[in-house]
């Protein structure tokens, strides 16, 4: 498995400031694809408070989700990073793959503010781990300035 800390190190040589943000979410997406036991990874983004389905990798997604609802809407409203170890359990999950069993999702936040969602399914139970989640979070703050 890819080491936490390479994936780090990857994403910081990846991203540039001068390029459009859908440029480097997608090259982001594509490196945190190499997690291991995943289904699908990437973003939502915030226009208007809704959250819109942004660059990923895996399988056709949900492409509009409101605040409040789901995982992703959840993890928006509350501002804090939501580890699902069984997707059955959560109430409102939404569904987009029968495939996702466990989720993880960490906001990207600017100046207080909530500007985009880190998404990763998988496709076994408990897959998510603190380890993972500090991992994410620092994506997101690595993310958050080109906001
Ligand atoms: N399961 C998410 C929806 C997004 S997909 O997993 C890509 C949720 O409940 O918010």
């Amino acid at each position: 498995m890819k080491n936490n800390k390479l994936l780090v190190a990857q994403i910081k040589n990846i991203i540039d400031p001068n390029i459009p943000l859908v440029s480097n979410l997608s090259n982001v997406s594509s490196i945190l694809n190499q997690m291991e036991n995943i289904n699908w990874v990437g973003f939502y983004l915030i226009q208007n408070d809704t959250l819109y389905l942004g660059p990923f990798q895996g399988d056709v997604a949900c492409t509009i989700i409101p605040k409040g609802k789901g995982v992703c809407g959840t993890s928006f409203e509350k501002k804090e990073t939501i580890i699902v170890p069984n997707v059955n359990e959560f109430k409102g999950h939404i569904a987009c793959s029968s495939l996702s069993k466990s989720e993880i999702v960490v906001p990207i936040i600017k100046n207080g503010e909530v500007k985009a969602l880190i998404d990763v399914d998988a496709p076994i139970f408990d897959r998510f781990s603190i380890e993972d989640k500090l991992l994410l979070e620092e994506v997101a703050s690595l993310l958050a300035p080109l906001f």
